[in-house]
């Protein structure tokens, strides 16, 4: 196996015809603006020495890139762009080395178990990245984690375990630094093929992690924090990049009680976040939930608390309506009774169109005979 992991390796250093991704960056380029980063997550599990289950992802900051299908032992690409710059060989050859990985890691790992004290059932999780700043410069990581703990990190040429991780780290570390040949793979894979990626991830996606998608804001109630009091909840959702601003304010002045919820991942790749404040409801009102965003243009927008739910609302407008129609109701009897002057309790209360006629009146001697 560590054969074939060389002469991957080799294909990797020196990849034939294949065009190389853009070393330096342009001044418009969004690395230039902050650090991307991208990240290989790997999470392991190990029921028994017989069972291990390998999930990987790719992740441009915090945008999934990549999955590992570990049936097909492919790569998935998720973007249309996840391919980057790299050619069609480099990828193979890429996703031959993660094959070979994927496969040997948790037979390794097993082999190893009773060794380095690992105890089952156990998850591990790696996560190998690569940071560029200013177009330029760039740092890789390659931490490792036993249990949900930092266990372990590549560091210059050398596995160093994690401080805290004891002596079971340092055993392991121990044996790991025996594998020269990993770890020169490990050291190129850091220094030179993450930092390629990125740069050509950042240039094929610039438009999509460029684009600038306006948020959209309403209020509402939450559950009611006690007896007098008020929880307004701001709503701001489909905005994109992900700094944003949110606050609920009474005219220019921020209401320090504010609190921010996480900043979530709509499906669509848009941002999703909720602001809330305490207060009692008398004071509500007046109090507006104001967004900025880089989209708006220094346009905030500024939602007004109403203070009103829709029942007292259906109520008000319930009670107007039905006064309104009695008042008209009112005045249109009074107007028919002076035209009309009859006062009949058998009088259907329903517009006449004609004058009241003496045939009519007759109608109202005949309706007295019955009645008598
Ligand atoms: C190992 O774990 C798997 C998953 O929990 C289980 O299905 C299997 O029976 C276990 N095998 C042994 C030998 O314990």
């Amino acid at each position: 196996m560590l054969l074939l992991l060389l002469l991957l390796f080799k294909e990797l250093l020196c990849p034939r015809a294949s065009t190389v991704a853009p070393q330096v960056l342009g001044p418009h380029h969004p690395g230039a603006k902050e650090p991307y980063s991208f990240h290989m997550l790997q999470i392991s599990s190990f029921a028994n020495h017989s069972w291990a289950h390998i999930q990987a992802s790719g992740w441009l900051g915090e945008l999934q890139t990549h999955r590992w299908n570990s049936v097909l032992g492919t790569i998935r690409f998720l973007r249309p762009w996840s391919q980057g710059s790299f050619s069609k060989e480099e990828l193979k050859n890429l996703q031959m080395l993660l094959q070979l990985y994927f496969h040997g890691f948790p037979r390794k790992v097993q082999a190893f178990a009773s060794q380095f004290q690992f105890e089952y059932p156990f998850e591990l999780q790696i996560s190998f990245s690569c940071r560029m700043y200013a177009g330029k410069a760039s740092e890789s990581f390659l931490n490792g984690a036993y249990q949900g703990s930092d266990f372990l990190s590549f560091q210059g040429n050398y596995w160093k375990p994690s401080p805290g991780a004891g002596s079971q780290a340092q055993n392991v570390c121990k044996v790991l630094n025996h594998y020269r040949v990993i770890k020169e793979i490990v050291q190129h894979l850091l220094s030179d093929t993450c930092p390629r990626f990125l740069a050509g991830l950042l240039e094929a996606g610039k438009s999509e992690l460029e684009r600038q998608v306006k948020p959209e804001a309403w209020v509402s109630k939450g559950p009611s924090p006690g007896p007098g009091r008020l929880l307004l909840v701001c709503h701001v959702t489909g905005f994109h990049p992900k700094p944003v601003w949110v606050m609920w304010t009474q005219g220019e002045q921020e209401q320090p009680g504010t609190q921010q919820g996480d900043i979530l991942p709509n499906a669509d790749g848009t941002w999703y976040l909720r602001v809330t404040l305490d207060v009692a409801a008398r004071e509500a009102a007046g109090l507006a939930c104001r967004v900025k965003h880089s989209s708006l243009g220094g346009h905030d927008i500024i939602i007004h608390w109403g203070g009103y739910s829709i029942l007292p609302i259906l109520i008000c407008f319930t009670v107007t309506l039905t006064l309104v129609i009695l008042v008209v109701a009112d005045s249109w009897f009074k107007k028919q009774s002076s035209n009309w002057n009859i006062c009949s309790p058998h009088v259907p209360a329903l517009p006449f169109p004609q004058k009241p006629t003496p045939k009519t009146l007759g109608v109202r001697n005949h309706g007295s005979k019955t009645d008598s």
